[in-house]
């Protein structure tokens, strides 16, 4: 449990748009240790905690969110944007850069017996993993936890997950945008 992670994620300038480093979990995936010791980093500060479920965010949520639920050996939802679940859903809209999204989950997976840890590749605004820890506790279910692989603290995502009563942890931050 040493490996240096953070210089595992690779950095590309100028995408989706000029100016943005894009922040690259897939050479930290395609590593296969460096993979396993992301997802035995996250699951170890949440073990023992009473956890029932991971709730992962489409699509690179669940990369990491199916290990973690494995690794603390718990059940997997997944929060899955509009339109991609069969059964009765419960949705909560969210702000894009451009425009309004929305994702959802099944309607009858969570209730006020759960305990949910949200995990996601990334914070950045914050807006998605709010959204989806809105849609959480719809439920009943108690959402007081967000684990992210990185976090990019100037732009402010994981202080506004704090305001709203969210423990938030993640394994490496990147400053800048
Ligand atoms: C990315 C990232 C996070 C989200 C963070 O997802 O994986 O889920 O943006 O941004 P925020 O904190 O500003 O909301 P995106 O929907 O772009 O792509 P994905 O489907 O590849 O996960
Ligand atoms: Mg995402």
């Amino acid at each position: 449990m040493s490996l240096d992670l953070k210089s595992l994620v690779r950095t590309i300038p100028d995408y989706p748009k000029k100016g943005i480093l894009f922040r690259d979990i897939t050479t930290l995936i395609e590593h296969p240790e460096g993979f396993r010791e992301s997802i035995e980093r996250i699951a170890s500060q949440y073990r023992g905690q009473g956890f029932t479920h991971v709730a992962g965010i489409e699509a690179r949520g669940f990369i990491f969110g199916a290990g973690v639920a494995i690794a603390m050996g718990v059940g997997f939802v997944p929060v899955r944007k509009r339109g991609k679940l069969p059964g009765t859903t419960i949705g909560q809209n969210y702000v894009l850069e451009y425009g309004v999204d929305t994702i959802e989950i099944h309607a009858d997976v969570l209730s006020n017996v759960h305990k949910v840890l949200l995990v996601d590749d990334l914070i950045a605004t914050g807006g998605t993993a709010l959204a989806a820890v809105g849609l959480m506790r719809r439920t009943g279910a108690v959402c007081d936890d967000a684990a992210f692989v990185i976090d990019l603290p100037d732009i402010g995502g994981a202080a506004k997950l704090e305001a709203e009563g969210v423990k938030v942890t993640s394994l490496m931050a990147f400053e800048g945008h």
